[in-house]
């Protein structure tokens, strides 16, 4: 018996696949829209985000998983890879069929700290490796085993060159610790000069990208040099910890979005995932609440050409994530959005 799986509703494909290989494997088998990295790898094109409400991400990676997620992305900074550790285990789910990245932190930039950090990730997220693993940010902080080493209220900035730590997360690759390393939050410039002096071409770089900002010229550039672009805050100023995003209505509930999902069936924040997808990036929203967990997931459908351009014409390069002057690093200095 054939069975198209990609067909069928979440629900009916977890009862099958309960039904054909038991309870260990009861979510498992739930196939979406992935994307291939230049590793040869492939990614899930939605993801599920996990920073904040670190009490709450053992239930929302359960929930995430049962509804059909593959890919969860996590960082050391978050506090939250037991969590999702707990919430894999919970699931049933096999290691296997999930794509997990994490990212690694400020504090572990020289290259003597990099695989401690890279092993304590893999302790806390009871794996042996890790699919995908990012520097967070280009920006190193002081050599610390605080996350965030202080001098009174100041960030105490570190001396380590992002070059020499790119370099050292190269090695990680040879061990199968990770088996594929990007970055995260780097300016153009910052990538061409990695890209200079490393072996390695990232397999992905994880920005701020949403409807609000586009920035079509940088993720075209991405994709020339074969580097995968995941889009994070994809609902742009949902997160409440955006103080610049108050002031402007929420993305979701822009009038063009909703109206464009009206002829689908769904609603503003399934469209800015559909429309991260179809630009060929991977989406990887955020939610504690199980009913928003299931809905996001459905945001991976295909967007017509023309609805495609009317969100192409949102763009207001608004950048909400900007933390330069807490990190004392000049961030996105060449690209849009930048204050
Ligand atoms: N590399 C980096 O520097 C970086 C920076 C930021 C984020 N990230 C990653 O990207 C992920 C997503 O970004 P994000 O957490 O900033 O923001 P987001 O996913 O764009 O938005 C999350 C917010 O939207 C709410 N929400 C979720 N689904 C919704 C829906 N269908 N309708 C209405 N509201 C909804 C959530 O509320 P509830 O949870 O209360 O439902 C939460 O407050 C993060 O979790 C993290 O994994 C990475």
């Amino acid at each position: 018996m054939l069975f198209r799986f990609n067909t069928l509703a979440p629900s009916r494909l977890i009862q099958l696949s309960a039904h054909l290989s038991g309870q260990k494997r009861m979510f498992a088998g739930y196939t979406k829209t992935k994307f291939p990295l230049n590793t040869g790898a492939e990614i899930p094109a939605i993801g599920f985000g996990t920073w904040q409400d670190k009490e709450s991400q053992e239930d929302a990676v359960f929930e995430a998983l049962k509804a059909g997620y593959r890919h969860i992305d996590t960082a050391r900074v978050y506090g939250t890879e037991p969590g999702v550790a707990r919430g894999i285990q919970k699931s049933g789910v096999p290691r296997s069929d999930i794509f997990i990245t994490t990212k690694l932190w400020n504090n572990s930039h020289h290259p003597d700290d990099v695989e401690k950090a890279c092993d304590a990730s893999l302790k806390d997220l009871q794996t042996d490796y890790i699919d995908l693993y990012l520097m967070h940010w280009p920006s190193p902080f002081a050599q610390s085993d605080k996350l965030f080493p202080k001098d009174g209220d100041k960030i105490l900035a570190g001396k380590t060159d992002y070059v020499d730590t790119y370099k050292a997360m190269e090695k990680l690759v040879e061990t199968g610790k990770v088996k594929a390393i990007g970055v995260s939050n780097f300016s153009k410039a910052e990538l061409e000069r990695l890209l200079k002096e490393t072996s390695i071409v990232p397999a992905a770089h994880q920005i701020e990208c949403h409807p609000y900002l586009q920035q079509p010229g940088f993720v075209k550039w991405h994709k020339e040099k074969g580097i995968h672009v995941t889009q994070y805050s994809p609902f742009g100023n949902a997160n409440p910890v955006y103080e610049d995003g108050k002031n402007v209505p929420k993305l979701i509930d822009d009038p063009v979005l909703t109206d464009v999902g009206r002829k689908y069936g769904k609603n503003g924040a399934q469209v800015a995932l559909a429309w991260g997808i179809a630009k060929g990036h991977s989406v990887i929203p955020k939610s504690k609440t199980p009913a928003r967990i299931k809905a996001n997931l459905d945001g991976d459908f295909k967007l017509d050409p023309d609805d495609v351009q009317k969100v192409d014409a949102l763009d207001k390069k608004l950048r909400f994530n900007d933390p330069s002057e807490s990190f004392g690093w000049n961030f996105y200095a060449d690209l849009d959005g930048k204050k």
